[in-house]
């Protein structure tokens, strides 16, 4: 296989020379050599829902083009926005259902973003002017601006920025691998949730806004969900405190994990949803910030409008793309596709970890998994970081036609490679095979270098 230098008057996201990528379908990615990946991660990470190439959905978007792109949002509304949000309403999970608006933007950083900014202008407008708070959990993520960064949890991604951002409190993660209370589920009686509660005192209930969790925490862990119960308690908590529950489904909204949105794996209604990614797979960029509407009542109440706005917020083109990608998973089944060959794929991934010395953990829900690196499976000790376990991964399976997305720092933020697997949600189990086929031969030659 040929790899190109890539423009030099651009910066990628490595300094290494990439492969052009010319075309797209289905599950597979195309170079301009001829050259054939199998897309094991939907995109960098988790956005190809429906995979690559759907006609209709471009066709969705010219159509849009060609009526109009652009309008003034601070002026006019339009229609693919209007319909796209009704569309979410009748998919939003539990009591939001039918009672909810959604707040349109463009990445999830910016989704996530608009949740806390609307939990504090919420906290505002009920004239609690002391609760401006947002509690985060180590080991999740939650987007790459500055602010977020203070945010989110992931040691790697926030580091060199530390003395920039305003720092949130953080609980541990809900990691039953390698919980971080030394516990075992259910005897832990999900002491990860109730560390929420400690907080909240700590921090003093006044001051609190909001609390933010991703159901199955994907960068920072490796497709990790939180354990059956986890989401049920942290409500209670936030009900018992008066904290809004926010819930980032930026990976994990739109099928991916066998419903709508993710939560709903725990039958649990949040206040506020960020979600992006796989609303549009990737076609366009969108995102959406999603809360039940008391939480806007109370906040066009004031008449003070939500001060999140960016110029490219609620564009139609986006939205028809959206609308689009939304019928092509109902259409298509692809949330059942989703519970059904995510099984399978769990299933051959845990027979993967059990094959492979030098692998310790598989995990996942519906169509989002991945499995976790060790140096000796029985302490579960992690490779030195210096090794680069995940990323040469990502290289031998580069070279064998499949494109990975992996991950690091699932020890304490500073060790542990993991790698998600999160293929579109139109993969067939036979495609399964195909693609952990590849895995396992870049599997044998790691692991003839590394014991
Ligand atoms: C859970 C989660 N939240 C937020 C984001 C940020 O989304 P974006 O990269 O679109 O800004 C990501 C990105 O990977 C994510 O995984």
């Amino acid at each position: 296989m040929t790899t190109k230098i890539t423009n030099k008057y651009v910066v990628q996201r490595t300094w290494r020379p990439m492969p052009i990528i010319v075309r797209g379908e289905g599950i597979y990615l195309y170079d301009e050599d001829g050259n054939r990946f199998i897309d094991s991660s939907a995109g960098s990470s988790v956005v190809v829902n429906i995979g690559h190439g759907v006609r209709e959905v471009v066709d969705a978007m010219y159509e849009q083009s060609k009526l109009v792109t652009f309008a003034a949002p601070h002026l006019f509304t339009n229609l693919p926005l209007q319909q796209l949000g009704q569309i979410v309403a009748d998919r939003a999970p539990g009591s939001m259902r039918q009672n909810c608006r959604t707040w349109f933007g463009c990445t999830g950083t910016d989704a996530v973003d608009s949740a806390i900014r609307l939990a504090r202008q919420y906290w505002l407008a009920r004239g609690v002017v002391s609760k401006y708070v947002t509690i985060a959990r180590w080991q999740g993520f939650h987007g790459n601006n500055v602010a977020v960064a203070g945010l989110h949890g992931h040691t790697g991604r926030r580091k060199s920025y530390y003395p920039m951002f305003q720092d949130v409190p953080h609980i541990p993660a809900a990691y039953c691998y390698r919980c971080p209370f030394e516990l075992k589920y259910p005897e832990c009686r999900l002491k990860c949730a109730r560390a929420l509660e400690t907080m909240i005192n700590q921090v003093g209930e006044e001051n609190v806004a909001a609390f933010i969790a991703e159901p199955v925490v994907g960068a920072a862990l490796g497709a990790v969900p939180a354990p059956d119960g986890y989401f049920q308690v942290i409500r209670e908590i936030c009900d018992r405190h008066n904290v809004l529950m926010i819930v980032d489904e930026v990976m994990t909204g739109w099928g991916r994990i066998g419903h709508w949105f993710g939560i709903e794996d725990w039958q649990t209604t949040p206040d506020i949803i960020a979600t992006a990614k796989g609303m549009t797979s990737g076609y366009t960029p969108l995102s959406a910030t999603i809360a039940k509407e008391e939480i806007w009542q109370a906040v066009e109440d004031t008449k003070a409008p939500f001060l999140a706005g960016h110029t490219m917020n609620q564009n139609p083109v986006s939205c028809a793309g959206a609308i689009a990608c939304i019928g092509y998973v109902e259409k298509h089944d692809l949330i059942g596709n989703s519970v059904r060959t995510g099984a399978y794929l769990l299933q051959e991934l845990k027979k993967m970890v059990a094959e492979f010395a030098i692998l310790g953990d598989a995990r996942g829900k519906g169509m989002m998994c991945g499995f976790e690196f060790v140096k000796d499976k029985e302490t579960r000790e992690p490779f030195d970081p210096k090794l680069k376990v995940s990323s040469r991964f990502e290289q031998e399976c580069l070279k064998r036609g499949v494109s990975t997305f992996p991950c690091t720092g699932c020890v304490e933020g500073v060790a542990g490679d993991m790698v998600m697997v999160t293929p579109p949600l139109i993969t067939t189990p036979a495609q399964v095979d195909e693609m952990l086929g590849l895995m396992k031969e870049a599997l044998r030659a790691m692991q003839a270098e590394l014991m």
